[in-house]
Formats: C-alpha cells, sequence, structure tokens
C-alpha cells in the first residue's frame, strides 16, 4: 500500500448501508466489490439465528447479520483485523450478540461452539473450500451454508458446487443448492463466486 495524496492518514470509518467499519486500509483488506453480497447476508439473517462467520475480518459480513438480529460467532486470526472486528461490534451496538474469537476457525469448531451446530456458516475466504469439512461439522442439519472461492471462468459454477457435493457426500450430508452468483470480477478470466446451500 502507497499513499499517493493525503496526510497519509490510513485509518477511516466507512459507513455502509447504516453498518460502520472503522478499519486501517493499509493493514486490513477492505473489497467495494463485495458491497451488495454485505448486504445480501444482512438482508437473509432471522431474528435469533445462530450464525457462525469462519473468517470474518473486521466485521465485513457479521455486522450486518448482528444489526439484523443473528447471533454470531466471528472467528478471526489476523491480530489487526481482529481489534477492528471487536471496536466495530461496539461502534455498531451489537456487541452482546457477537462472540469474538481470534483463532484458526478450525480449533473453535473442534473445540465444539457453545450452544451446539449453527443455523448458518458463513465461508467469507477464496480458498474456503479446503475447510469445507469443519463448516459441515459446524452446521446443523437443514442449516444454510455460504461458500465463496474464485473461480476460472469455464469452471463457473461448476467446480465450487462439485467440491461442495463431494464435501457434503464425504461427511455423509445430502446438499440443496439454494442459489450462485458472482459476486465480483477477481483478475483476468477469474470470478469471485458465493454458492448458497441447504445442507440435511
Ligand atoms: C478475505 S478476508 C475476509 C473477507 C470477508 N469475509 C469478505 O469477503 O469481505 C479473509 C479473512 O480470513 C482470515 N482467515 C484466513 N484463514 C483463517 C482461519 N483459518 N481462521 C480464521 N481466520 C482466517 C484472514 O485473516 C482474513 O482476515
Amino acid at each position: 500500500m502507497t499513499v499517493v495524496a493525503g496526510e497519509g492518514d490510513t485509518e477511516t470509518v466507512h459507513t455502509e448501508h447504516g453498518t460502520e467499519y472503522a478499519l486501517d486500509l493499509a493493514e486490513v483488506m477492505f473489497s467495494p466489490g463485495n458491497k451488495a453480497e454485505r448486504v445480501r447476508v444482512g438482508d437473509r439473517v432471522e431474528t435469533g439465528e445462530r450464525v457462525l462467520d469462519m473468517f470474518a475480518g473486521i466485521g465485513y459480513f457479521t455486522l450486518p447479520m448482528a444489526r439484523a438480529g443473528a447471533e454470531v460467532t466471528a472467528v478471526e486470526r489476523n491480530p489487526t483485523a481482529f481489534r477492528y472486528l471487536v471496536e466495530n461490534t461496539m461502534r455498531n451496538g451489537v456487541d452482546g450478540l457477537v462472540h469474538p474469537y481470534r483463532a484458526d476457525c478450525r480449533e473453535v469448531i473442534d473445540a465444539g461452539l457453545d450452544g451446539g451446530p449453527v443455523d448458518r456458516v458463513v465461508m467469507g475466504y477464496y480458498e474456503s473450500w479446503e475447510y469445507l469439512d469443519h463448516a459441515l461439522a459446524a452446521l446443523a442439519p437443514g442449516g444454510t451454508l455460504h461458500m465463496h472461492e474464485t473461480t476460472p471462468e469455464q469452471l463457473v459454477f461448476e467446480r465450487p458446487v462439485e467440491r461442495l457435493e463431494a464435501a457434503a457426500s464425504e461427511a455423509g450430508r445430502s446438499v440443496e443448492i439454494l442459489d450462485t452468483r458472482r459476486v465480483k470480477s477477481h483478475s483476468e478470466g477469474v470470478s469471485h463466486v458465493v454458492v448458497d446451500a441447504r445442507v440435511s
């Protein structure tokens, strides 16, 4: 990150659909292209729903879901992103609904989630398919999974769906694909996609 204009203060508060995100642009990621997806996850959850955000960052998805009334276990292993995650839960008045863990999400799942398996798992990470076994272990029967990945154009949406179906089959679960979306263009010939699925 190079400052090309201004005084070089890279810490800011970005407001989007009423959600405030404090962050330092030199330290943590923020993708404007994910805006519609951030809004969408908040619109989908029900009040009181139990959610696991496995790659929470500064609260990109956690905050809109908690503001909609969901109880979110938010896991982030990067200490800087985690510090903003905690600050942002307080800034948005949802610290009572968010349970933040600074850890590898696999360790949190292996230790057992308070209250047992959750209604929804959000996997906002390009390599999220590598964590599908843990995501499925955390998801209650009939729960919803949102799996993100970067996919070469010729494999959209075939590859993520196949990965999800293979992991579900391995875990002895069945999967119903609810929706597939291109979130944004990631790079030349590669899309950031998300697959929504119900897992029995
Ligand atoms: C790309 S960012 C988050 C993106 C965000 N969910 C979104 O789509 O806007 C992925 C985050 O996952 C965190 N992360 C990666 N692997 C992790 C793991 N095994 N456990 C917990 N956090 C992890 C990274 O530190 C990073 O903050």
